[in-house]
């Protein structure tokens, strides 16, 4: 039996406060854009960089797996659930720029071109994010951006790009600090409004440089700081230690305008169980991240749908405070992760239980204890049930189990 006291208490009060400065776009990339964490899907880990359309065509990246994927973001729920963004990752690309050293999509994949993909897509009641890297290719071996940053800005807001994730593959890192700000001025100019997705603070921590966050705030809306996640809750597990681990700091730099982004969300895949999936989602919920899922929307289980459209935990990422759970307590691989919510006095409290051992943690503590402090009560809602607990005051007790690798996540609504 686990006995749970918080023990971070100022530091929750803290970071209230400083969530009121940061409400109406403290020091954010001012294009009214991500004014809530963007949602949405993207190709990478699911379909990577498959170009073979010939031998296997339904999985390559090309026009007709972009269109299915709106496809089925807008007629299967996902678009009325709040998730935007269709995006592609790497590999679009021609292996050249045209003959005016604009960017141009593989011919034989993107036929019809990047115009036409962006108005298919918009038609759908969607946006389309493009994919390109700071340096001098992308990941893959495709033509960058260096000393193209503006040209480059211009033909995707022609195109109707409304989102462009910017990676660091092929640069110097100690470039980041002048050509993310640049490109974002270059955006900027273009007077389309663009959602700027940076992997300013990843491509610095893989070259062991510390991150400036105020700054990157500044230019960017959602940024990468860690390894790209994978399909594996080892994987899972190791983002939210990094998280946990500059809790403090990162708090900081989240909230409307700009977020952390873990990276994407793997719901729907193969490599994890359906527990181990809904733990990724309650915590990139606590997070405030980005939810982009990269799955097959044409193929998926009935049960990670329900999860990626469980409206409980929607409304706790997309909540407008955007604020970053704190790790108030761990215990034998137990986390206890906290986020304050609207309206004000609610909170988002999550048991994540990275101990795969064993039938999971009994868990039997008072409401108090774990972050209910307030004397008004507490409307408490179990989240990937729905159920209703009903009303906790300080005193009540909390029981419940948190399985191996899951969670178990409430929504705690203030009486007044
Ligand atoms: C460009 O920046 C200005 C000043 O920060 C802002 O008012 C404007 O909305 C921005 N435009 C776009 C398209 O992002
Ligand atoms: C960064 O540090 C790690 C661990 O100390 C080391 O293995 C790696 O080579 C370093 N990378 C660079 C680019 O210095």
């Amino acid at each position: 039996m686990t006995n749970v006291r918080l023990s971070g208490f100022s530091m929750l009060l803290n970071w209230i406060l400083l969530f009121a400065a940061l409400f109406a776009c403290g020091l954010c990339l001012d294009n009214g854009l991500a004014r809530t964490p963007p949602m949405g899907w993207l190709s990478w880990i699911r379909f990577g960089c498959n170009i073979d359309c010939v031998s296997d065509p339904d999985f390559c990246i090309s026009e007709k797996l972009i269109m299915q994927m709106a496809d089925h973001m807008a007629k299967d729920g996902y678009k009325d659930a709040g998730y935007e963004y269709v995006c592609i990752d790497d590999c679009w690309l021609a292996t050249e720029r045209d003959k005016n050293r604009r960017l141009q999509p593989d011919p034989k994949r993107f036929p019809r071109g990047m115009k036409f993909l962006a108005d298919y897509v918009h038609s759908r009641g969607l946006k389309l994010g493009i994919y390109e890297d700071f340096g001098t290719k992308t990941c893959g071996g495709y033509p960058g951006s260096e000393f193209y940053l503006q040209l480059d800005a211009q033909t995707f807001a022609e195109w109707g790009i409304d989102l462009l994730k910017f990676d660091t593959c092929h640069s110097d890192a100690h470039d980041n600090k002048y050509g993310y700000p640049a490109m974002s001025m270059y955006l900027n100019q273009t007077g389309r409004p663009i959602l700027f997705s940076c992997e300013w603070p990843y491509g610095e921590l893989q070259q062991n440089l510390s991150s400036d966050y105020g700054p990157v705030r500044q230019y960017c809306n959602i940024w990468r700081n860690d390894w790209d996640v994978m399909d594996d809750f080892k994987n899972v597990m190791g983002i939210v230690g990094f998280y946990g681990k500059n809790n403090e700091l990162f708090m900081k730099y989240s909230g409307p305008g700009g977020f952390f982004d873990p990276d994407q969300l793997i719901v729907g895949g193969i490599g994890m169980s359906h527990y181990q999936q809904r733990a990724q989602m309650a915590m990139w919920a606590m997070f405030s991240a980005p939810l982009l899922m990269s799955n097959d929307l044409r193929d998926i289980p009935e049960e990670a749908k329900q999860l990626l459209l469980n409206k409980y935990i929607l409304s706790v990422d997309q909540d407008p405070l955007g604020a970053m759970a704190t790790k108030v307590w761990e215990f034998k691989g137990l986390q206890l992760w906290v986020k304050p919510i609207m309206p004000k006095g609610s909170l988002a409290i999550v048991f994540f239980n990275t101990n795969a051992f064993g039938s999971g943690s009994a868990i039997s503590s008072a409401a108090g204890d774990i972050g209910m402090t307030d004397s008004r009560g507490y409307q408490v809602t179990e989240v990937f049930t729905g159920k209703d607990l009903g009303t906790f005051k300080p005193d009540t007790k909390l029981k419940t189990r948190v399985f191996t690798t899951d969670a178990y996540m409430i929504v705690c609504k203030i009486l007044s």
